[in-house]
C-alpha cells in the first residue's frame, strides 16, 4: 500500500480567485536563478519592497536562510539541490494559491528542476527570471568568501567551480546585473508584471 492511498484532497472554500479580487491582483512566483553573487536575493528583496510599497501582497523565499529552517540538513549534490528546489516549488505553490507574488532566490542550477517547477503553475504563473551575470564578476563581488574557499578546495561542488549552472533557454525575463541597476532591473519586472495583468497599473 502506497503512503498516500488513504489521503483525500480536500478542496478549498475561499478559491484563488476569491483572493485575487480581495487583492485587486493576481498571484504568482518570480523565479531569480542564477549564479551565486549574481544578484538574486538583493533583487528578490529589492522587488518585495517595491511591491509592498504598492500594497501589493508578496514574500520572499531565499536560499540561504531556508536552508537554515526548512531545508536544514540538505547538501549541495545533485540530488539534495533537486529535492531543495522541489520543496521551494510545493512552497510557491502554496503561497501563490494564497494569493500572493512570492519572489524566490536560489541557484537552481539544474534546467530539468525549474521545468518540473514550472509544470506545478498554471500558464502566466511562473515568472523564471534569469539573473545574468559573468563568473568572472561574481566571483570578484564575492559577498560571502565563498569563491575564495571553493578555489581552494575548501568548498566541494560549488555551483559555476565544482558543479554546472545550466542557463535558462527561454526564461520570461534576463536581466544582466553586471548592466543594469537594482531600480532599473525592479522598473522591468514591475513593467512585465503589469504588461502580463498579474498587477493593475
Ligand atoms: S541550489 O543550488 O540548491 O539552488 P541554494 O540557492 O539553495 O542552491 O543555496 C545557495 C547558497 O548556498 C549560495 O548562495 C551559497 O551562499 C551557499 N553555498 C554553500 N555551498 C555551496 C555550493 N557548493 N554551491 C553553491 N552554493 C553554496
Amino acid at each position: 500500500m502506497e503512503l498516500r492511498d488513504n489521503i483525500v484532497w480536500h478542496n478549498s472554500v475561499i478559491t484563488k480567485g476569491d483572493r485575487h479580487r480581495l487583492n485587486n491582483h493576481k498571484s504568482g512566483v518570480l523565479w531569480f536563478t542564477g549564479l551565486s553573487g549574481s544578484g538574486k536575493s538583493s533583487l528578490a528583496n529589492a522587488m518585495d519592497r517595491k511591491l509592498y510599497e504598492l500594497g501589493v501582497r508578496s514574500y520572499v523565499l531565499d536560499g540561504d536562510n531556508i536552508r537554515h529552517g526548512l531545508n536544514k540538513g540538505l547538501g549541495f549534490d545533485k540530488l539534495d539541490r533537486q529535492e531543495n528546489i522541489r520543496r521551494i516549488g510545493e512552497v510557491s505553490k502554496l503561497f501563490v494559491d494564497s494569493g500572493q507574488i512570492v519572489s524566490t532566490a536560489f541557484i537552481s542550477p539544474f534546467r530539468e528542476d525549474r521545468e518540473t517547477v514550472r509544470n506545478l503553475f498554471e500558464q502566466g504563473e511562473f515568472v523564471e527570471i534569469y539573473v545574468k551575470c559573468p563568473l568572472d564578476i561574481c566571483e570578484t563581488r564575492d559577498p560571502k568568501g565563498l569563491y575564495k574557499k571553493a578555489r581552494t578546495g575548501a568548498i566541494q561542488n560549488f555551483t559555476g567551480i565544482g558543479s554546472p549552472y545550466e542557463e535558462p533557454e527561454s526564461p520570461e525575463l534576463i536581466i544582466d546585473t553586471s548592466k543594469l541597476s537594482v531600480k532599473e532591473s525592479v522598473d522591468m519586472i514591475i513593467e512585465y508584471l503589469i504588461d502580463r495583468n498579474l498587477l493593475c497599473r
